[in-house]
């Protein structure tokens, strides 16, 4: 039961995420009129900042959830250990142009902040994971690689959470909002899929929906 919940769970993160890269390619095309339509101004002026943020994060979202396939790891080491180089130079790239790009962040300060921040953890999370590894402590490698993925996936849920903060608190409010709930609860969720803190009762609650 509980292997089936985690390909459940790889399932839906892996559709979401390669639906954004999806998304977020369009902007490779280089046109303006697929940009965010308040900020085209400011993409512009900073084309080269978006465009490798872009790149980075594409790279991330979709290298990234292969990186935990047990099988993959235990039977092709080298291609993980390949998509794991190309998972986090889109992290040194994507991490260092949204820093950047966060000072131009739509909205104000908060937005600036959150986003800011977003991308100082993404980097450091990103880091620790691959210094863990080079000294071969792979527990904490896995530990890390959650984190850093728990990150990475601001990019969907940001674009989960928009819809609902703009409704509720209005286009430059609700963007300030998401700029933390983006992220800030998805640290929380890596950190209890670390610990195993809901294991137990996602089984049982499964278990109990299946007999009802
Ligand atoms: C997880 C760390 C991330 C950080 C720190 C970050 C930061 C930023 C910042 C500061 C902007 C400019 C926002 C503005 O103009 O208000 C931006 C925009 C953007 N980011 Fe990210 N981002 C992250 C992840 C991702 C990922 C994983 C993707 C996608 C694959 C992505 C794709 C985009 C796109 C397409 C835009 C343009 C705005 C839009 O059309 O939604 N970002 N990001």
């Amino acid at each position: 039961m509980s292997k089936q919940l985690g390909r459940l769970g790889w399932g839906l993160m892996t559709f979401l995420s390669l639906g954004i890269v999806l998304l977020a390619s369009r902007y490779l095309s280089l046109n303006p009129d697929v940009f965010f339509p308040q900020q085209r101004n400011v993409y512009i002026a900073h084309e080269l900042g978006i465009m490798t943020h872009v790149v980075g994060g594409v790279l991330a979202l979709g290298v990234g959830p292969f990186l935990f396939l047990g099988r993959l790891r235990a039977k092709r080491p080298a291609i993980h250990r390949w998509l794991g180089r190309i998972y986090l130079v889109g992290i040194l790239l994507g991490s260092m142009a949204g820093f950047y790009m966060a000072f131009y962040a739509y909205a104000g300060i908060a937005a600036s902040l959150g986003l800011g921040l977003l991308a100082v953890a993404w980097f450091y999370t990103g880091l620790e994971a691959y210094r863990a590894i080079r000294r071969g402590d792979t527990a904490s490698h896995r530990a890390w690689m959650i984190r850093n993925f728990g990150l990475t996936f601001a990019g969907v849920t940001l674009r989960l959470w928009m819809p609902l903060t703009i409704m509720l608190f209005g286009a430059s409010a609700g963007y300030e909002v998401v700029a933390w709930l983006c992220w800030v609860p998805n640290l929380i969720v890596a950190e209890s899929i670390i610990r195993g803190w809901f294991r137990g009762r996602l089984v049982q609650t499964a278990q109990l929906l299946q007999r009802s």
